[in-house]
């Protein structure tokens, strides 16, 4: 698939998608959502790659669903064909890490879909917000649901009932991202914690995303359990041999990713 809407390239372990629309900020429009979708997909059947790094321009992460091409919409034109059920939630369904490094605008469907990765790496110049009321709506890709489980119930609110801006600093002091860096250190930031990540082994680190957004699901003691069963399982891999086996023989693991 030749893309329009996205740039993908890898490098080594990792897989690197940019959104590029710049002429809309990078609204999140039928045609971006189906080719981040095609390209995740192909990173997830791909071997050889780790982890992935979702990223936009300096202006702009994403400004939001493509508000042109919601206007045309109906009730049972948005629900019979689900865009966001379709091509959006194949970020949250992504298996494999995924960091977004975010620059500029994260608003709306942006702010959406950055929560949807596993963490975001921001840079100074990002800003956060669900500004959906403004629309005469509120969020539809995860808003209301992502945003008070990563921030507290009343920055969540005073965010989707203002429809105001956050920026970098409030958005880390309220746990949204992870840290914040220079704005042209945004892109090595997130390569050298996404590498960081794909040199480890991968089905761990699935497993641990796994356990992690299980966490949201469940209570502390089935969690837990859950955990723990996990954890037990992990013994038959070959890389928690190797990876004590290294610890033991002070060397550096070589993780088959098996
Ligand atoms: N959809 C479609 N086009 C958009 C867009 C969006 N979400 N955001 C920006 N654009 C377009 C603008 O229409 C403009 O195009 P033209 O040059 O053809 O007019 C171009 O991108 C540049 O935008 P601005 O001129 O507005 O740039 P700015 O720097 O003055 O303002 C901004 C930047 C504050 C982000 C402003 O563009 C803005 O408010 N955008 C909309 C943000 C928004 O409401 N997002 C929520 C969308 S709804 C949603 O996401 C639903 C959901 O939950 C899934």
């Amino acid at each position: 698939m030749g893309y329009k809407t996205i740039q993908v390239k890898t490098e080594g372990r990792v897989g690197v998608i940019t959104l590029d629309r710049p002429e809309a900020l990078n609204a999140l429009c039928d045609a971006l959502t189906t080719e981040l979708a095609d390209a995740l997909a192909k990173f997830e059947s791909d071997g050889e790659i780790g982890c992935v790094v979702l990223t936009g321009s300096k202006k702009a992460f994403a400004a939001g669903a493509d508000i042109k091409e919601l206007q045309s919409q109906d009730f049972v034109s948005l629900y019979m064909d689900d865009p966001f059920e379709k091509t959006w939630e194949s970020v949250a369904r992504f298996r494999k890490p995924i960091i977004a490094a975010v620059s500029g605008y994260a608003l709306g469907g942006g702010c959406e879909i950055a929560m949807m990765c596993d963490f975001i790496i921001a840079s100074e110049t990002a800003k956060f917000g669900q500004p959906e009321i403004n629309l005469g709506v509120m969020p539809g890709a995860g808003g209301t649901q992502r945003l008070p489980r990563a921030i507290s119930k009343a920055k969540a609110m005073d965010l989707c009932l203002t429809g105001r801006m956050m920026d970098a600093k409030e958005a880390e002091r309220a746990g949204l991202v992870s840290r914040i860096v220079p704005a042209d250190d945004l892109l090595s930031a997130a390569m050298d914690a996404a590498e960081t990540i794909a040199s480890k082994s991968l089905p761990i680190a699935m497993m641990t995303k796994e356990a992690i957004n299980r966490s949201f699901e469940l209570g502390l003691s089935e969690g837990v359990r859950w955990e723990r069963r996990v954890f037990q399982s992990q013994f038959a891999t070959e890389d928690q041999s190797e990876g004590m086996a290294a610890f033991a023989e002070k060397r550096a693991a070589h993780f088959k990713h098996k």
